[in-house]
């Protein structure tokens, strides 16, 4: 458990986003894989994991998706998504809402898929659309090998958070909302 009653909402924020941090760069981190919430073009919630790419400045957070996907269009259509983050050992619920930006070239794209992306190109590459209808399995594996082409960034700028300690019955909530300069933090009722 890293947060405690006694501590402050300053301290235990600050835990909790170093966590985020490591989970960037560490595979096995539990952070690593948060669930990516979008709202559809029929104003319906969609949700799918995703990897944890990057966490930069302290409130952004970075996926690496296909441009084609589905999400993409979700976000251009409307950009406010939430990511949810648990991490099992430590009993630690977060829940991070905010504004989606889609980059589909330019140099934050450049330099992500030099870093990251090209390694893993199978994800971003497929010569087929993702989600599209196909008669076999077999199908779907033919990839356009180190083509960037599809390769898109999501920027996720934080506005408001929420963690939750799992401790017996005596569990501890907290929500922040960030508006602009400013940070408000409240405990809250579990
Ligand atoms: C553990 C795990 C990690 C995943 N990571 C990503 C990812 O980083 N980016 C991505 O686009 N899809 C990722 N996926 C696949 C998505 O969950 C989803 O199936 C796919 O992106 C299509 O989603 P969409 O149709 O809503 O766009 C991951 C799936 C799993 C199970």
């Amino acid at each position: 458990m890293i947060i405690s009653k006694n501590i402050s909402l300053h301290v235990a924020w600050e835990a909790i986003w170093e966590e985020v941090e490591k989970a960037a760069s560490e595979k096995d981190h539990p952070y690593r894989y948060p669930i990516l919430g979008t709202v559809d073009t029929n104003e319906k919630p969609d949700l799918r994991k995703v990897v944890l790419r990057d966490y930069k400045d302290g409130n952004r957070f970075i996926i690496f998706t296909d441009s084609r996907s589905l999400k993409v269009g979700q976000i251009e259509n409307n950009p406010s998504v939430s990511l949810l983050f648990w991490n099992d050992e430590m009993s630690l619920q977060l829940r991070a809402n905010g504004k989606a930006e889609i980059y589909t070239d330019g140099e934050t794209k450049e330099q992500y898929w030099e870093e990251q992306g090209k390694h893993g190109y199978h994800s971003y590459t497929s010569v087929h659309t993702p989600g599209e209808r196909i008669s076999s399995p077999e199908e779907a594996f033919e990839w356009e090998g180190l083509n960037p082409g599809h390769f898109c960034v999501i920027e996720i700028t934080l506005e408001e958070a929420e963690f939750l300690q799992l401790n017996g019955i005596e569990h501890l909530r907290a929500k922040r909302v960030i508006s602009g300069e400013r940070i408000i933090d409240n405990w809250i009722t579990p």
